[in-house]
């Protein structure tokens, strides 16, 4: 079995992988090379994260292709459905980041209460003039425990944000339009656990009673929020979004942060990646990271590891 990991995979997958028999090539073939470099290399596997795309002309010219396999989530880069019809198993590992990208959530909560992102751009300028200045600037920050959380989109990274929510001692409140309710386990570190049923309500709803609103849905055709939803929530409130671009209205947050109906807001994912908009990347109140949610050494273990045991369980001899 031979398996291309085209944009990499963790060590502990290829470890599971060659224990199993398989070649592992990490090369990262260039996308005019991969079909003539699959071909040649008589690869049955082929792994993606999101750099390569997998589309029908490639498909089509790989006939000895058995699984294309994508570390992570979203598989907009492949052709899944045309893959399927002919026979290629398509996988991917959807619940392996979810918790890293719920600590991220709570990385940018704890920035925008505290002014970090902030600080962290004005301390360098003007730590060692301004002090005192700075600190009073900084001096209205909040706690998080006690606040509602207004959670959109109560799947893997939703419930997995609540756990996180619920053990700081926050009001966890969800939206969702396919799931009701949902049991959310909090787990402890000495193997105790409590379980909280959490019943989702309207998206209005959780908009108006939230202090804080986090949003992780799936790509939409539309944005979830916008002007209208904007405006139904309550002044000062801090907004995240680490789901994708283009579930938020970028235009009309930095208006909603205009008129303060917004304080802070915490973006992973931008509507213009990989090239956001300056007035985005400029704001003063939007704590920025470059669509890493996922991006930690434990979920790229349990992403390579969990892409392995497909693939060995779909290839085993019968
Ligand atoms: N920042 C990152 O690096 C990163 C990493 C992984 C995933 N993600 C993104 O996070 C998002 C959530 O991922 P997940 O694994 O939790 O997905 P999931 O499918 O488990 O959960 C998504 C939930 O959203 C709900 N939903 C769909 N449309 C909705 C709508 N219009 N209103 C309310 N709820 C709606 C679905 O019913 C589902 O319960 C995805 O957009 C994914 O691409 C981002």
């Amino acid at each position: 079995m031979k398996v291309l990991a085209n944009d990499g995979i963790s060590q502990s997958g290829i470890d599971a992988l060659e224990k199993a028999g398989a070649e592992v090539i990490t090369n990262t073939v260039a996308q005019e090379q991969l079909a003539n470099y699959l071909n040649e290399n008589n690869f049955d596997v082929i792994l993606v994260r999101s750099a390569t795309t997998v589309r029908k002309d490639l498909i089509d010219a790989c006939p000895g292709l058995k699984i294309i396999g994508r570390g992570g989530v979203g598989m907009d880069n492949i052709d899944v459905e045309y893959a399927r019809e002919k026979g290629i198993h398509v996988i991917n590992t959807p619940a392996a980041s979810s918790s890293s990208v719920a600590e991220l959530v709570f990385a940018h909560l704890f920035g925008g209460v505290r002014y970090l992102h902030d600080s962290n751009r004005n301390m360098p300028l003007e730590g060692d003039t301004k002090f005192k200045a700075l600190k009073k600037n900084y001096a209205k920050g909040m706690e998080l425990r006690g606040k509602t959380l207004g959670i959109i989109g109560f799947g893997r990274i939703g419930q997995e944000v609540a756990k996180i929510g619920l053990g700081l001692g926050m009001n966890v409140i969800a939206s969702d339009i396919y799931v009701p309710q949902a049991t959310i386990k909090v787990e402890f570190y000495d193997g105790q656990h409590m379980n909280f049923d959490i019943k989702t309500e309207s998206l209005d709803s959780v908009l108006k009673q939230s202090d804080f609103v986090t949003v992780h849905v799936p790509a939409q055709k539309d944005y979830i929020i916008g002007k209208a939803q904007f405006d139904m929530m309550k002044d000062g409130v801090g907004v995240i979004n680490a789901a994708r671009g283009g579930v938020i209205d970028e235009v009309e947050l930095i208006n909603a942060m205009e008129s303060n109906k917004i304080a802070f807001a915490g973006l992973d994912t931008f509507e213009a990646e990989p090239t956001p908009a300056v007035q985005v990347l400029m704001h003063g109140r939007i704590s920025l990271t470059p669509h890493i949610g996922a991006a930690t050494m434990e979920a790229q273990d349990r992403i390579g590891t969990e892409l392995a045991s497909q693939i060995i369980s779909i290839l085993k001899p019968a």
